[in-house]
């Protein structure tokens, strides 16, 4: 009998994660199958209930319930718990477990663009929201030189931080965008997490990157548009640049490992995606 998995989300029409999964269950022989289940806002206990009595295997959960699953899960792994939200369930056992793998899809996908060790570097995170969280927790916790937040509300900076710091010790700085703006010579990744430059406002930028150093790398979260305003502009320059194709796959891709314990091929996830999103990997 085939297993069920899924995505939980509100919407979910445009997911191109059934066709990412459904492959890379077919490629490894697994029965396998992947649905994209559209869960209203307020529906999100029901559906659970209804996923545990048809023997949900695995999960994925996007927005607007990655915090609120939690509440309906019988255990949540560590770094999820410092991250403060879910985008994984494992069913073991008749036990749904919760797991965050986009902060560690991001690291994964991000050290493949990397020219100095992470440990090493100077990090600059824009935007405080959900995205940046799990972003700064793994970042964090793999250890960085010096992490710096920077946000237009620097309340939601320190909230993030100060989140943080309740679990461990790490060296993690909070700054204005004005100001970051102004030292970015300083730093050798700059990481955008907010939605600043993605479809349809695509002509927008979140921070301007004319003191940007020639050796950083410059990552934008963003993969629709697959080259952002932002990432065009530092290609312009020369810099390495970094888009959330690579995100999507890992986490994708990570996600896929805990639930069947299997290693996907994430060359053909990256082209499946590509596809969708129109552009080519060749
Ligand atoms: P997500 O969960 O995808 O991270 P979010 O929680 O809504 O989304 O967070 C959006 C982030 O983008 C926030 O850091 C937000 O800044 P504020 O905390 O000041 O709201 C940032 N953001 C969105 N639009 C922005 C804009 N026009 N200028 C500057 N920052 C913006």
């Amino acid at each position: 009998m085939n297993k069920l998995y899924g995505l939980l989300g509100h919407p979910v029409g445009h997911s191109m994660s059934p066709l990412m999964h459904n492959d890379a269950f077919k490629q490894l022989g697994i029965n396998g199958y992947y649905h994209a289940f559209d869960v209203p806002e307020d529906k999100l206990k029901e559906a659970v209930d209804a996923l545990r009595l048809f023997n949900i295997s695995g999960l994925n959960v996007t927005i607007p319930h990655k915090v609120t699953i939690m509440e309906f899960l019988d255990e949540i792994d560590e770094e999820a718990l410092m991250i403060g939200a879910v985008n994984t369930v494992v069913n073991i056992e008749g036990r749904l477990i919760g797991y965050n793998t986009d902060g560690r899809g991001y690291l994964t996908s991000l050290l493949t663009k990397l020219n100095k060790p992470l440990k090493d570097s100077n990090v600059l995170v824009i935007g405080a929201g959900g995205a940046a969280r799990g972003i700064v927790t793994a970042l964090a916790n793999d250890g960085v030189a010096l992490l710096t937040i920077a946000n237009r509300t620097i309340e939601k900076a320190d909230e993030i931080k100060n989140h943080y710091l309740k679990y461990r010790e790490a060296n993690i700085n909070v700054l204005p965008l004005k100001k970051a703006q102004l030292n970015l010579a300083r730093y050798d990744i700059v990481i955008n997490t907010t939605s600043i430059g993605m479809s349809p406002r695509v002509d927008e930028v979140p921070i301007s990157i004319d003191h940007i150093k020639q050796t950083a790398v410059l990552s934008d979260l963003i993969y629709n548009p697959i080259e952002t305003k932002l990432l065009q502009l530092g290609n312009k320059k020369g810099i390495i640049t970094h888009n959330g194709v690579g995100m999507f796959v890992e986490q994708g891709a990570l996600a896929f490992l805990k639930w069947t314990g299997k290693q996907p091929d994430t060359e053909k996830m990256t082209k499946i995606v590509m596809q969708q999103l129109g552009g080519s990997t060749c």
